[in-house]
């Protein structure tokens, strides 16, 4: 039988909660009896039962050598890598690893602006210097897509010195670059590719969306299975390539920053879900991508809407996209993203992905149906009847602030001496901390960056729409940590 049908794993979970043992161990709810009754009855006893931890027979992922190892390897050869690391501290946990695997004290790293703050965060906590290439600017849709091989050269051509490189593929909206001329362009400089590959996990698994990271030949990538491919909620991987990385560093990286009680219920919960992609990926994405087709059809047909698709590719940065993500910008609407989220939330019980300014993402999932979509679809139409606004197309002013100014390293900024001062009196100083649009949890200032007043503008046009802002330690942005 292909072994991929294995999960030795989760199998052997299921085993050792059925042999039923006298525990006398962590976690102390011991198979939900020492717990809240309504807890227990509601999350279920199944669940509880492998709520285990890394006792002899089930393997450590610190230092797996048994369940967890077989898993990890099953795992790699399903995402077509040399070794996958587990991760359950997200996929913030596996950037941080791939950054911090990478890069030490002073030493560069050719980002993307538009990053997560995972990076920047393991930028600090390295001490390494990020060289930001500044992403292409959709300036009709109001966002930021990817970066270019061309503009990886002209960065490495200024930082030959650089030690790697970072790229976002795809990004949240579900649109990719050209990932494999960078990869052959970065190898020719002799360090490792680092992929952002939050939101494909799919990719791997079917033709018609983006290259996956490993397929692109990339080093390493931090691929969320729990965000798209049907693990639970803070599971991930850390997929690697042998060459230009070493996996025992990773491994020794990994395992600082990860707790050291692992959850079990995530690990099997990512063991089940490779075999799911590897044996029915490719048919379960098929169904899910005729859904989106159907869905971008229908809504493209809704007045006030667009919902973008195979027509807007055509650069380097646009060079692809996951059509099974449904951006969906207000063209002719009278309202804005955040309006239209709470609109739909309040009028149908929808809850999209995320909204912006312009737009909003629904994502398409193999958990979908027709009955889900044609529900989405019976939403967006009451919708646009209520505030589609012909004409209004030509008035709306999409405003993205410049990248600003890196005056010190984040990690400086981050351990100097600050003070509190107000925002709106902020421009010309030096910032602390990161402001960020959550989600999807792109800095608009990140510690090191000089304010300017277009930044203070952006974050009070953004707050003004009921967008979540969030990072600094006033959370309600009336105040802002600067250095001294
Ligand atoms: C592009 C990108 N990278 C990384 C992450 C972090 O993933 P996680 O929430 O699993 O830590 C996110 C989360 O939204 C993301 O959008």
């Amino acid at each position: 039988m292909n072994r991929q049908y294995h999960t030795p794993l989760f199998t052997k979970l299921r085993e050792h909660a059925n042999l039923n043992p006298i525990q006398f161990h962590i976690p102390g709810h011991k198979k939900g009896q020492g717990m809240d009754p309504e807890y227990r009855d509601f999350i279920g006893l199944n669940a509880l039962s492998i709520d285990l931890i890394n006792i002899a027979p089930l393997d450590d992922l610190h230092h797996p050598q048994g369940i967890i190892q077989e898993a990890q390897q099953l795992a790699a050869e399903a995402f077509g890598a040399d070794h996958t690391f587990f991760s359950i501290q997200g996929t913030s946990g596996a950037i941080m690893t791939m950054v911090m695997s990478v890069v030490g004290p002073g030493d560069k790293i050719i980002v993307p602006r538009n990053v997560h703050k995972s990076v920047l965060s393991a930028v600090i906590l390295a001490g390494a210097l990020p060289i930001f290439v500044h992403p292409e600017m959709d300036k009709t849709l109001g966002i930021a897509h990817g970066i270019t091989a061309c503009q990886v050269d002209k960065a490495l051509k200024q930082h030959p010195d650089a030690k790697a490189v970072l790229v976002i593929n795809p990004t949240y909206y579900g649109v990719a670059g050209n990932l494999k001329e960078i990869v052959e362009l970065v190898h020719r400089y002799g360090i490792p590719v680092l992929v952002d590959e939050a939101h494909g996990v799919l990719t791997h698994f079917h033709d018609r969306l983006p290259m996956s990271a490993m397929d692109a030949g990339a080093d390493m990538a931090a691929t969320s299975v729990h965000k798209l491919g049907g693990s639970l909620t803070q599971s991930s991987v850390l997929n690697v390539r042998e060459g230009l990385v070493n996996p025992a560093r990773v491994q020794s990286i990994i395992s600082m920053l990860t707790t050291t009680s692992t959850s079990y219920i995530l690990l099997a919960s990512l063991d089940a879900a490779r075999r799911y992609l590897a044996v029915n990926g490719e048919e379960i994405i098929e169904e899910t991508l005729k859904l989106a087709d159907y869905a971008r059809r229908q809504i493209n047909e809704i007045p006030g809407l667009r919902c973008v698709g195979r027509e807007w590719l055509g650069s380097d940065a646009v060079y692809d996209m996951d059509e099974t993500k449904l951006l969906i910008h207000l063209e002719n609407m009278s309202i804005n993203g955040s309006e239209a989220e709470n609109w739909l939330r309040d009028h149908y019980q929808i809850e999209v992905e995320l909204s912006d300014l312009y737009n909003l993402l629904c994502l398409i999932t193999p958990g979908d149906t027709n009955e889900t979509i044609d529900q989405l679809l019976t939403a967006l139409r009451g919708m646009s009847s209520q505030f589609y606004q012909a004409g209004r197309c030509s008035a709306v002013e999409i405003h993205l602030p410049d990248i600003p100014t890196l005056v010190l390293s984040p990690r400086e900024a981050f351990y100097s001496e600050t003070e509190s001062i107000l925002l709106k009196e902020a421009a010309g100083r030096v910032i602390a901390e990161f402001i960020m649009i959550y989600p999807p949890g792109i800095p608009i200032l990140a510690p090191g960056e000089e304010i300017t007043e277009e930044n203070i503008y952006y974050i009070a046009e953004h707050i003004q729409a009921g967008l979540p802002v969030q990072g600094p330690e006033d959370p309600t942005l009336q105040t802002v940590r600067v250095i001294k």
